[in-house]
């Protein structure tokens, strides 16, 4: 198929979430003055593509991936930095934007047609399905996984804060309780337990309410030798959820009362 048909579905998913994501994201920067036609360096895009929809497909960029211009575009040398050479691909990231924009096209164009069982219109792929908002489209756990190893677990609570501050309610991170207790679990199978202790604690911090966070809690304590804290924590497991089975066995097991 169909390459060219694909492209104009994605040149519209692309125009219809600019114009829901315009508004409180970050889509701006110098407004660029070429008009139609005089774009130099289009390699992926067709190269008389109105001026209208190749602004429309940047925002579309930027809104998904979170950033600015300037992620992918760099000023002209020695000009101000909000004048920006656009055919420029001094950024490395504008490469890679261009494998991203063919590795799309394909799969709405080439691959996801053969895909079977999935209706007359199946929803296309854009750079919003897999990024959400992030420049890099890992999860939660991944990145603070990544800055537990590299910089230690205090980096990594401290990372949480801030992604926490920056990205909550967007959709662009799970912020449940079960992505910290997903790299809880990453970290002790690393050998790693006093990481995946504190990880624990950042969880019953943010989740009071979660019997599920509180004995998880408990079974590292239990596990690091600190029976004392363990009992707390069933306790407070309990008090959240008096019927929790699991809590009442390990108080149980400890000796103590449930
Ligand atoms: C994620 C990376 C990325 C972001 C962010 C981005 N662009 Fe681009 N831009 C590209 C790529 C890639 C091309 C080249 C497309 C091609 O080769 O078909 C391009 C091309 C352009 C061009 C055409 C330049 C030329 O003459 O060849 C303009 C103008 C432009 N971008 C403006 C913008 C504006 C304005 C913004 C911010 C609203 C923006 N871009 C944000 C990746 C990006
Ligand atoms: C199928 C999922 C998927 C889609 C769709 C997708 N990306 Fe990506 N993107 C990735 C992955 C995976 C990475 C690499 C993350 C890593 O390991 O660094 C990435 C990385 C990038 C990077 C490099 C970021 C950096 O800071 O190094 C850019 C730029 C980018 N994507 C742009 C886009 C654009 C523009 C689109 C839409 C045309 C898009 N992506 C669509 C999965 C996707």
């Amino acid at each position: 198929m169909h390459r060219r048909q694909a492209f104009r579905t994605v040149l519209l998913l692309a125009a219809l979430s600019a114009c829901v994501g315009q508004g409180s994201r970050p889509t701006s920067g110098a407004a660029p003055t070429e008009q139609a036609g005089e774009h130099q360096n289009l390699q992926v895009l067709p190269k008389d593509i109105p001026h209208d929809e190749l602004i429309a497909v940047m925002r579309n960029f930027t809104s998904s991936l979170g950033v600015r211009c300037t992620h992918c575009h760099v000023p002209y040398e020695g000009g101000p930095p909000d004048s920006l050479n656009f055919a420029s691909d001094a950024k490395p990231t504008k490469d890679v934007a261009r494998g991203m924009m063919r590795m799309v096209r394909e799969i709405n164009g080439d691959l996801l047609p053969d895909v079977p069982n999935l209706g007359e219109n199946p929803m296309q792929v854009g750079c919003m399905t897999c990024h959400r908002g992030a420049p890099r489209p890992v999860t939660l756990e991944d990145s603070l996984g990544t800055v537990a190893r590299r910089m230690g677990v205090d980096s990594a609570v401290a990372a949480y804060g801030a992604l926490r501050r920056q990205y909550y309610g967007r959709g662009t991170y799970d912020f449940g309780e079960r992505s910290l207790s997903t790299l809880a679990s990453r970290l002790t199978a690393e050998g790693r337990a006093a990481d995946a202790r504190r990880i624990l604690e950042l969880n019953a911090e943010q989740f009071p309410s979660s019997a599920g966070a509180a004995f998880e809690l408990g079974r590292a304590y239990e596990a690091a030798g600190d029976r004392a804290r363990a009992i707390t924590q069933y306790r407070r497991a309990l008090t959240i959820q008096p019927n929790n089975r699991q809590a009442q066995e390990r108080l149980r097991a400890l000796g103590e009362q449930p």
